[in-house]
């Protein structure tokens, strides 16, 4: 990763960003002036004057527009995808299970997050939430990868030590032990470009014992909180079966102190009302996986009737239940999903999702998510032809014409990126 560039630098063309009275600002003749790695100034081309004086690089007509941020994802399911063994527990057992228990294997875990990372970069994703697999060494290996490439991350070692194939289980104390070492050594590195993230599985692969002792160790060092809730009802029963003692699978978690506003739940489709209540109250992040819910049929989560209720909602590719790391395909993707249940999404309120909403969601909006100065610059440089005059236009090409949009350029930090496919 090379240093960020100290002396200011500045592109021109057409600017697209949210904004923070909750719209989306399109502006056709737009500016990014950026020095040291951070954003001075996004705006006008006419009001940049007096920001900076050397040469500006013309990118018109590509669009400049801030990194993607993908709220739920899985590294070591990279190489699974596509894999059609569901609906989603016979999927983990046939398809998912058998792949992250190569991940013990260290030089293998470097070689796929390095793939890992390629992909999510080349689809213009610069800050995501990350699930490991169970194997420490490989948690390391991806943390070193992401520090490589300077991309914001929250990632964690994923916990499970029931209901999963042995070797795939790590005992609770182990398990915690790792956990303390990862965060040791990774978590707030780089000032805060990644973080550790405190990452039950799912309620059937962990004890009420492990559940708790990671609910501790959430709160005592201040970390995120990431796992899966209410994806499919077999899930749902199988999880009140294992933990006997609980009212709804929220109370799983609610009991081990994992909900509250640092916590990201996936999928969340299979809720009840009281479910819904206490998540508003708790202050806890939907990560809305809709590709994901298509590809292993889980259901529908209806996500204008969470937001009307305030519950915060981003978007997940959810890789590899996802079937591509694109943001904009998860955009297209709850899109559809959204029409499914009656209720049409805006194109600028999916926008938001995978932008300033995903950096909320991973408490970094002061960082990224939109072209605000004083945000590091982490960018994107969006072929869509030729861009659409109105801000409708436009965003209809970036989150539905996936054939002929791509991302051309990624910077984080100002720093523009090798991509594999550039
Ligand atoms: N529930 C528990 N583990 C997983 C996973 O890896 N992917 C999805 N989609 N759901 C899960
Ligand atoms: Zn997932």
């Amino acid at each position: 990763m090379t240093p960020p560039r100290e002396e200011t630098w500045a592109l021109r063309g057409p600017l697209l960003t949210p904004e923070a009275d909750g719209g989306v600002r399109w502006d056709r003749d737009g500016a990014l002036v950026c020095a040291g790695g951070a954003i001075v100034y996004a705006g006008h081309f006419r009001g940049m004057k007096g920001k900076h004086k050397g040469p500006v690089r013309d990118v018109r007509p590509w669009v400049i527009a801030p990194g993607f941020i993908d709220t739920h994802t899985h590294f070591p399911q990279t190489r699974i995808i596509g894999q059609a063994t569901g609906p989603l527990l016979a999927w983990l057992r046939d398809s998912v299970f058998p792949e992250e228990a190569r991940f013990a294997r260290t030089p293998y875990a470097r070689t796929v997050a390095d793939e890992f990372i390629d992909r999510m970069l080349t689809q213009g994703t610069t800050c995501a939430a990350i699930f490991s697999s169970s194997s420490e060494r490989a948690t390391h290996a991806l943390f070193e990868k992401l520090a490589d490439r300077g991309m914001r991350a929250v990632a964690g070692l994923t916990l499970m030590n029931q209901h999963c194939p042995k070797a795939l289980q790590v005992k609770r104390r182990d398990a915690i032990q790792a956990c303390e070492r990862l965060i040791k050594r990774w978590h707030d590195y780089d000032r805060q470009r990644l973080r550790f993230g405190i990452t039950p599985r799912f309620a059937l692969s962990c004890s009420k014992g492990l559940l708790e002792d990671a609910g501790r160790l959430a709160n005592e060092a201040t970390l995120l909180v990431q796992t899966h809730i209410g994806e499919t009802h077999e899930e749902g029963n199988k999880t009140l079966e294992a933990h006997g003692y609980a009212h709804d699978y929220l109370d799983v978690y609610e009991r081990a102190g994992l909900v509250h506003e640092r916590t990201i739940l996936a999928h969340a489709i299979h809720l009840s009302a009281s479910e819904w209540a206490r998540t508003a109250k708790a202050g806890a992040t939907i990560a809305h996986c809709p590709d994901s819910n298509f590809f292993l049929g889980s259901g529908h989560m209806k996500l204008n009737r969470v937001q009307k209720r305030g519950i915060p909602v981003a978007l997940g590719s959810d890789v590899a239940a996802g079937r591509a790391f694109s943001m904009r395909r998860a955009m297209a993707s709850a899109y559809d999903n959204s029409l499914c249940v009656g209720s049409p999404a805006q194109t600028r309120q999916l926008y938001r999702l995978a932008t300033i909403d995903g950096a909320r969601a991973l408490h970094c909006d002061e960082h990224t998510g939109s072209l605000e100065r004083g945000k590091d610059a982490d960018f994107i440089l969006l072929d869509v032809g030729s861009p659409g005059p109105s801000l409708d236009d436009v965003l209809s090409q970036v989150l539905f014409d996936n054939e002929s949009a791509a991302v051309r350029e990624v910077y984080v930090r100002g720093s523009r990126l090798a991509l594999t496919t550039s």
